[in-house]
């Protein structure tokens, strides 16, 4: 099929397709379903956040996306992954944690930063369902989970000129010290806003992500964590 998806357009013919691999369509559609029917609270900043979301979802199935499956990779923390899905499954994002279940050998867990600190290395990792390197090959939105281990703090962070916002799927969470986030909870962090994520002490904390912003910045988001203040200080900035 000819794709007017400038991500797709140079595949070859023979190349797997999104509809050619059910569980991830399935996983797409229920992204789809959260950004298109959840309420945005009031909010006109997170109304608009979920249609620029939805608008490039919609683009993306429309165009039935290349499948370019990337090397399964683990980390640490996925030891919890099991107990993160059960929770999932249980509660008010069942169909999220479900079609995960099915694509979860497939995974491609990672850091994201060149020098992740030690402790955190075996507390948090992310992994992208839809973007510019793929399994579902996207340039406008990058959709995917972040995985954290029992009382895990996710140090200070920001995201230049990218939109994010967090769905919660499993555990409780919170963010700037601010609010307790059950699962179902979407949380926005417009471009350059700081964040913090502390989860809680027994359980661990499964999310959803999608991140709006330019190809180029989605195709490279150069992930930092923020300076803390004592590092600030030993560089003198
Ligand atoms: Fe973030």
């Amino acid at each position: 099929m000819k794709s007017d998806d400038p991500m797709t357009e140079d595949t070859d013919i023979a190349a797997p397709r999104l509809r050619d691999v059910p569980n991830w369509l399935y996983l797409l559609r229920e992204f789809e379903a959260l950004y298109r029917h959840g309420s945005p609270g009031g909010s006109k900043l997170i109304r608009a956040h979920r249609k620029k979301v939805r608008d490039a979802l919609s683009r993306l199935l429309a165009c039935d996306p290349a499948i370019a499956m990337r090397a399964p990779a683990s980390k640490p923390v996925v030891a919890h992954m099991s107990r993160a899905l059960d929770m999932g499954e249980r509660g008010a994002m069942q169909g999220m944690a479900r079609a995960l279940r099915e694509v979860r050998a497939d995974l491609t867990w990672e850091y994201g930063y060149e020098k992740v600190p030690k402790a955190l290395g075996q507390k948090y990792a992310y992994c992208e369902v839809a973007g510019p390197l793929g399994p579902v090959k996207s340039a406008d939105l990058i959709l995917g989970f972040v995985l954290f281990a029992p009382n895990t703090t996710y140090p200070q962070h920001s995201h230049k000129e990218i939109e994010e916002s967090y769905i919660s799927v499993a555990g409780a969470w919170s963010e700037n010290d601010a609010a307790v986030y059950a699962p179902g909870s979407l949380i926005l962090n417009k471009p350059g806003d700081e964040h913090r994520i502390t989860t809680g002490e027994f359980d661990p904390c499964l999310l959803a992500y999608a991140w709006v912003g330019s190809h180029e910045k989605l195709a490279a988001p150069g992930m930092k964590l923020t300076a803390t203040r004592k590092a600030r200080r030993e560089q003198g900035i």
